[in-house]
């Protein structure tokens, strides 16, 4: 195994997701963006693997990647990952530190994900779809949350002043240019931290599968309502309706309306509340108070029953107290 030659440094940023949520495993669609704060992973050659997570101030050590616990579980399963794929991946030390808040819903995982593969291999491969399905590979079976692939495309393919319109069926990644004059977007924390792996984020993908089942479907891409009863009912016509207003969000960016770029952010925010029931409390009192300071649309964004809540601010509009600018950023890098 070849040794890492230098010290390398990889940035990987956290995301947010304009619209299309929970449609990324049902091969839907969604419109998110790499954002400013993020992961960085520095790289230097060391005889055993050496983890240090600087704002935990913990340490993980190994030779091979065998199964951890919590944060250990994303360096293991990237080299272990990485060498399955055929990557040459050696021994290195690692040292983690970010701002991305740990279950804020701004996929704080794929921007260690991201930051980890790209300073192991020391360089930005190629096929960054590829590289994003592996990512998603140690979320899925090393960290045990089964998460689709929205975040770690996100991280890895944004662009600046872009949204991305990605089709989860065919992989296309489109940018699309994000242009909001004086409007702002903000995210505010909601003060309920989200664990996907602990969340009812796997209890959704279950009834995800239940539906396609009873609709005799293998995706839900496919589904139409009005066949169902009952909760499958509902989570089919949060799916379908959802991925409506990803195209109808692209028309109205297309046309310059952001008013309808709002009223889709709040009609997004109502179907992940009363048809996916992914809504907590504190989400709830964070978009009220949002939209009581003048926000024209706000919804929860990432996986839901928690985190943060994405607000749409016309201009003039003051920021929030706790509100942090979100705009488009260019994707995972070496420094
Ligand atoms: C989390 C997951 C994504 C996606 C969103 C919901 O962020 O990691 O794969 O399913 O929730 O849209």
């Amino acid at each position: 195994m070849s040794a890492l030659a230098e010290r390398i440094v990889a940035f990987g940023p956290g995301r947010v997701n304009l619209i299309g949520e929970h449609t990324d495993y049902n091969d839907g669609l969604a419109m998110p963006f790499a954002i400013e704060r993020g992961v960085t992973v520095t790289a230097e050659p060391a005889r055993r693997f050496t983890v240090d997570a600087l704002d935990l101030e913990e340490r993980d050590e190994f030779d091979e990647p065998e199964r951890g616990e919590g944060w250990r579980a994303f360096p293991r399963g990237m080299v272990a990952e990485l060498r399955a794929a055929g990557f040459d991946v050696a021994p290195a030390h690692l040292t983690i530190t970010g701002d991305v808040p740990q279950g804020s819903g701004l996929s704080s995982s794929a921007a260690l994900e991201a930051a980890l593969a790209l300073a192991l291999l020391g360089r930005v491969p190629e096929d960054l779809k590829a590289l994003a399905q592996l990512c998603s590979r140690v979320e899925n079976d090393w960290v045990g949350a089964e998460t689709g692939l929205l975040d770690q495309l996100a991280s890895l393919c944004s662009q600046e002043h872009h949204v991305l319109r990605i089709d989860f069926r065919s992989l296309d990644v489109d940018p699309y240019p994000l242009d909001l004059g004086d409007w702002q977007l903000v995210t505010v924390d909601s003060g309920a931290t989200h664990s996907i792996a602990a969340s009812g984020y796997n209890q959704r993908r279950a009834e995800c599968r239940a539906a396609c089942e009873a609709l005799g479907i293998s995706t839900l891409r496919d589904a139409q309502v009005g066949h169902l009863d009952g909760v499958l009912e509902r989570r089919v016509r949060h799916v379908v309706s959802e991925n409506a207003r990803v195209e109808a969000t692209a028309n109205a960016l297309d046309a310059g309306d952001l008013e309808q770029v709002a009223r889709l952010l709040d009609e997004s925010h109502a179907s992940l509340r009363d048809d996916y029931e992914a809504s907590v409390p504190e989400v709830e009192a964070t978009v009220e108070r949002l939209k009581a300071a003048g926000a024209a649309g706000a919804r929860m964004v990432g996986g839901g029953f928690g985190g943060s809540v994405l607000a749409l601010l016309p201009g003039g509009v003051a920021r929030p107290a706790g509100a942090f600018v979100v705009a488009p950023h260019a994707a995972a890098r070496l420094l």
